[in-house]
């Protein structure tokens, strides 16, 4: 094992990079093929990867699933998910089975507003500035035209730019900002180019106006960037039905003990920041599974929904509950910020795959998709906590990875799959019904080779 790393890391070739990372363990001639075994087969294919991020030494496997019938907006389709935890895809696709025959999953597309900003300082009288602001605007607007026009034909571009004043909070800081429409695209290249030229724009306005003193000529930009929160991208996806028509559950609970017991779930969640956190984690799961199978920035939507979350000055649920008049309705709002097209979604092979599987839909359309599955997983997870608990279901499918903790084989996965059928799984109960398989076995064994000896005898 050796610990040292040579200057210039990134400078060195894969090969090489691979040898120093195997350096840190114990086992480097083990790790090395253990990592290539990781490396796709096809060379250039393994180079798209590569060339995704920096310093790659192997590629980092997820599972890609699907939930095979999805019924939204009054469409079937079948929709991909990339998710390592267990329980997710099988807790979306029973939701989806649950809701097909209630009018299935809904949503429309609130509003699609992106926001970038030009943070700056720049001191002087006020007044001045904001008298000179609608020239600043329309020189912002005019020489960005050669990033935007492409934009503008799509339906796109700039939509409008605001002068904040932030000088509460900071001598002389002032704000650019902008909203923009990013149509199919996630935008975020768009926008940053608008941002970094409004900057420029705004130093060259500054300095050569001739209503400006000598001081305020001076145009600090501290940075220009999009802003990830974008409240007013959003997408509302929610079921519906008469409370009768849930039908019954576990231990014959009823539909209207159901609906009143879930309500009160989603109440905890809306009250409590401890439950809210993890009512809305559960919402991620499938979003994030979406976001990730197409290719689309699971941070950045990620940051924005927890923000979102928290936009009364408490963080709280991102779902409602009303059961009025005789009816189950539960919705979500979430912002969403994704794209079909630029970025990772048209270079990873499988993310484009993806996109296709889901019939090419627009940028509106897969924010739809992406909310109403995380919808399908928050409801499949409070169905359960309200009613058998989380453990029962969750461990079923957790049984597989427990199996492979303690190395079984494929025939004892399938005694353990049929035996855990009736009985309850975890961690312990597997580990003894495996000791007790492997005992019998050798029993087994050693009897039959008894009576081989008697035979011989
Ligand atoms: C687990 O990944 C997600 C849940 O904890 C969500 C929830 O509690 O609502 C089951």
């Amino acid at each position: 094992m050796s610990n040292k790393i040579p200057s210039g890391f990134s400078k060195l070739s894969k090969e090489e990079k691979l040898k120093v990372v195997a350096g840190q363990f114990a086992d480097s001639d083990t790790v090395i093929n253990e990592f290539k075994s990781y490396w796709h087969a096809d060379a250039n294919k393994q180079k798209v990867f590569d060339e995704f991020s920096e310093n790659t030494v192997t590629n980092f496997y997820f599972p890609f699933g699907v939930i095979p019938s999805f019924q939204l907006n009054g469409k079937e389709m079948m929709i991909p998910m990339v998710i390592e935890e267990s329980s997710v895809v099988a807790a979306a696709s029973k939701s989806a089975k649950f809701w097909a025959d209630k009018g299935g999953f809904r949503a429309e597309v609130v509003s699609t507003i992106k926001i970038g900003q030009v943070h700056f300082i720049w001191k002087g009288e006020k007044d001045k500035l904001y008298a000179a602001f609608p020239s600043i605007k329309n020189e912002l607007i005019s020489q960005t035209k050669h990033i935007t026009s492409n934009m503008e034909k799509r339906g796109g571009g700039i939509l409008d730019i605001e002068l904040v004043d932030m000088t509460e909070f900071e001598e002389g800081y002032f704000q650019l900002k902008a909203s923009f429409e990013t149509c199919d695209s996630m935008g975020a290249n768009f926008i940053n180019s608008c941002l970094e030229d409004f900057g420029h724009i705004l130093k060259d306005f500054a300095a050569e106006y001739e209503g400006f003193s000598a001081e305020e000529k001076e145009v600090t930009v501290i940075m220009a960037i999009l802003s990830n929160y974008t409240p007013n991208c959003l997408v509302r996806t929610w079921v519906e039905c008469d409370i009768k028509d849930l039908g019954t559950f576990e231990d014959g609970m009823t539909a209207e003990v159901f609906a009143e017991k879930f309500a009160k779930a989603v109440k905890v969640a809306q009250v409590d920041t401890y439950r809210a956190t993890t009512h809305n984690k559960g919402i991620y799961n499938g979003i994030d599974a979406i976001v990730l199978a197409t290719g689309n920035d699971f941070r950045a939507i990620e940051a924005c929904g927890h923000t979102y979350a928290s936009r009364t000055g408490k963080y709280s649920s991102l779902s409602e509950i009303d059961l009025s008049n005789g009816k189950f309705k539960y919705s979500i709002t979430v912002p969403m910020a994704m794209g079909v097209v630029g970025g990772l979604t048209a270079l990873h092979p499988l993310a484009k795959r993806s996109i296709e599987m889901l019939g090419n839909p627009s940028a509106a359309e897969l924010m739809m998709i992406a909310a109403a599955v995380g919808m399908a997983n928050n409801f499949g997870a409070l169905k359960s906590l309200t009613t058998t608990g989380i453990q029962k279901g969750h461990m079923k499918m957790h049984l597989l990875n427990i199996l492979n903790h303690f190395e079984a084989t494929e025939s004892e996965k399938v005694s353990a799959v049929e035996y855990f059928k009736t009985n309850k799984v975890s961690f312990n109960s597997v580990r003894s019904f495996l000791i007790a398989l492997r005992e019998e076995i050798i029993t087994n064994a050693g009897k039959s080779a008894e009576k081989t000896e008697v035979k011989a005898n």
